[in-house]
């Protein structure tokens, strides 16, 4: 008979925290170019509890019942016949399969091709923190807006939005690795963390200066790194340099409007939906080392036992995080 592992699972669409079962299911088996892990640590996204609500029905989740989790960091116990880059005993960061998830459990399986190594000075929860919210912050900054992390860039003015969220934090510390003046939005609450992350100038989203999100150094912004949610284009335009890009990575029918309007005017201002599509390990072995090295951080909303595993997504579900919420299994 299969060895049996605990897990937090849900069966239907909705249902929140409550909706979140404790199970013993088989420990799963390693396909071909895969590797089981015994899991130590997982962060939550949004976008987790999203398609739990049903945001992608009927394609996400393929089937029920669904473990969710797909940010991980634990040991290797097992790989498949082609896995040649781990061996049993290793320690990891992986990316699980956004489309079927399966962290919130003892054990998961993940792809050599999504898994990198961490090094002993990442913890287990600073390595789980990393994969979809500091790729997404990554892909953002490097790839689309062209950030050079050695500093060796054109100079930059950058706004992150929800500087405070697991995705901005990140955002704020990997833009001040460049050649930028970084200003954050935030609560009031939030505004002398996002100050430690490195941000030159912090906006309180709660007041009207904020929501107008003008610089107060003056500043036209180049790029805007988008991670909240709501704010109209009229808001951001007379705020962004002559060629300035609003880098969207809550993007809704609004902005994808907004996105073929500026396409097809020819317009220097644009607007960039993004959503991640990982493909290789590249920027996630950027990112562990990085840690490593100390230039960046992963910062703890709070960590919760695999047993209160509700109380992890409720806390997501708030949308009131400061950082990355974590549960140790
Ligand atoms: N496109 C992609 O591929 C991709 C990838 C990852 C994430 N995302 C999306 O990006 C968004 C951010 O993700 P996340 O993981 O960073 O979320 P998160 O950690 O849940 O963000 C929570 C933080 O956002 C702040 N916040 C909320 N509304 C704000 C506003 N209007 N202005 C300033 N701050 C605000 C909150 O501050 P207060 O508590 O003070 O309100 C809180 O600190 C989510 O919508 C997620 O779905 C997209």
């Amino acid at each position: 008979m299969a060895e049996l592992m605990r897990a937090v699972q849900y069966d239907s669409y909705g249902g929140g925290a409550a909706g979140l079962k404790h199970v013993e299911v088989p420990v799963p088996t390693p396909g071909k170019d895969e590797v089981l892990l015994k899991l130590e640590a997982t962060s939550l996204n949004p976008l987790d509890l999203r398609f739990q609500k049903g945001v992608a029905r009927p394609f996400i989740p393929r089937k029920f019942p669904v473990i969710p989790g797909t940010d991980v960091a634990g040991e290797v116990v097992q790989v498949g016949p082609n896995v040649v880059k781990f061996k049993a005993g290793d320690k990891v960061v992986a990316l699980l399969n956004t489309l079927i998830g399966g962290g919130l459990a003892e054990y998961a399986v993940a792809k050599e091709s999504l898994t990198v190594p961490r090094p002993e000075e990442v913890s287990a929860a600073e390595g789980a923190g990393l994969p979809i919210a500091a790729l997404t912050a990554h892909k953002a900054l490097v790839d689309v807006a062209g950030l050079k992390l050695d500093g060796s860039g054109p100079r930059m003015n950058i706004l992150v939005t929800a500087a405070s969220g697991g995705v901005g934090h990140y955002a704020v510390q990997l833009a001040k690795l460049g050649n930028t003046h970084v200003t954050g939005t935030c609560g009031a609450r939030n505004i002398d963390f996002v100050k430690s992350l490195g941000a030159d100038d912090v906006l309180d989203y709660t007041t009207p200066e904020g929501a107008a999100l003008k610089s107060p150094s003056g500043h036209k912004y180049d790029v805007v790194v988008h991670c909240a949610r709501g704010i109209s284009w009229s808001t951001f335009e007379p705020n962004l340099s002559d060629t300035g890009r609003v880098i969207d990575l809550t993007p809704g029918p609004s902005s994808m409007c907004t996105y073929v309007l500026k396409k097809l005017t020819f317009s220097k201002k644009q607007l960039l939906p993004l959503i991640l599509i990982p493909k290789g390990d590249k920027e996630l072995k950027l990112l562990v080392r990085l840690v490593k090295e100390g230039k960046l951080k992963t910062v703890f909303d709070s960590k919760h036992p695999l047993s209160k595993a509700q109380d992890a997504w409720a806390k997501s579900l708030d949308g009131h995080a400061t950082g990355k919420i974590i549960v140790e299994i």
